[in-house]
């Protein structure tokens, strides 16, 4: 019997320029670029094992079974690998999140990109970093920036098929002025009501908002890009937050409106505007899901952590720094 095994680790990232709105649903081919920061916290570890006395493709995660959808979600992707590595054998994958699920904290990212360099490697393919990020883009779009660590460009690339395939893929961004930290405001770890893909579809379809925001982010990320450049955090963080909050504005006006603000983020955006005013350059970005992160510099996250954790319904605050890309190795203790 013929066995091949590989583990891998990858880090969750938060889009600073957002990610939100596909040209190609199958191939998840974004209408825009989006750039993010990769996360030192919440690391996925998944194990990828392939033989080919396996009926199935069996999908296994720390806490017992997953959902119907993620196994399907799963199985497709391995069905992508199985096509590029013309092998048909099937695998057991078993995933450990170490971060709340499905709670709009990134966890398909760095879900994703540990399955690719787990399943590229176990499936034998000798994919370079490019490839892994066009490979992981096809699990989840985010994923493709989650190979690389610390800041991230995901390119839209140009067309659509083949063209629009290769084209599309994440590489890293220099800021080396920079030493950020991301403050985490969990305010509900629950799953949400309509997942990012639904809620990313029918913004597309339906809101009057979703064009103006595309062509308002293509600013933005020329703007991020000097920002980044320049090691100017402020700057960096007001284009984050316009940027996220004008995402929200684009699913508000989607039929029926999707809304992710809870009242807790509502306290925490109304904390981080009170700490600008106290002098703190703190900035807030969201995802499609209630909680908060507040991007500052390093020396600002205990007290911008402090004043987030003060707020009513604000149940954990974690501070993360620039984590790294996905890597072969780590425990998943199947
Ligand atoms: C709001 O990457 O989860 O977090 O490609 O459909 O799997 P799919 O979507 P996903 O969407 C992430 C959306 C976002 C913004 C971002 O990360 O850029």
């Amino acid at each position: 019997m013929s066995v091949s095994e590989t583990t891998a680790t990858a880090y969750p990232n938060i889009a600073l320029i957002k990610y939100w709105g596909k040209r190609d649903e199958a191939l998840h081919l974004p209408v825009t670029s989006s750039l993010s920061l990769t996360l030192d916290i919440f690391a996925t570890v998944t194990d990828v094992r392939v033989a080919d006395d396996l009926p199935a493709d069996v999908v296994t995660t720390a806490d017992g079974s997953p959902s119907r959808a993620f196994t399907a979600k799963v199985v497709a992707f391995l069905d992508v690998i199985r096509g590029m590595a013309s092998d048909d054998r099937r695998a057991r994958v078993h995933t450990v999140n170490t971060g709340p699920t499905g709670a709009g904290l990134a966890s398909s990212a760095s879900g994703f990109a540990a399955l690719a360099v787990a399943a590229a490697g176990a499936y034998g393919l000798d994919l370079d970093r490019r490839a892994l990020s066009r490979l992981a883009r096809r699990g989840s779009g985010s994923a493709s920036r989650s190979i690389y660590g610390g800041f991230v460009q995901w390119h839209r690339g140009d067309g659509l098929d083949t063209a629009g395939d290769v084209s599309s893929y994440a590489e890293p961004v220099d800021a080396p002025q920079l030493d950020p930290a991301l403050v985490v405001a969990l305010v509900d770890a629950g799953e949400k009501a309509v997942t990012s893909r639904e809620a990313m579809r029918r913004t597309v379809e339906t809101s009057p908002f979703f064009q103006p925001w595309v062509d308002a982010s293509k600013t933005d990320l020329h703007d991020m890009h000097s920002a980044l450049a320049a090691g100017d955090l402020p700057a960096v963080g007001e284009i984050a937050e316009r940027n996220a909050l004008g995402m929200h504005a684009t699913m508000l006006g989607a039929r029926p409106a999707v809304r992710y603000f809870a009242p807790g983020s509502m306290r925490v955006l109304d904390r981080v505007v009170e700490l600008r005013a106290a002098g703190v350059a703190a900035y807030a970005t969201m995802d499609a899901g209630p909680n908060v992160k507040v991007l500052c510099d390093r020396r600002d996250s205990a007290k911008v952590a402090a004043a987030v954790a003060e707020t009513d319904e604000t149940m954990q605050v974690m501070v993360a720094t620039p984590g790294p890309g996905a890597v072969v190795g780590g425990t998943s203790d199947r």
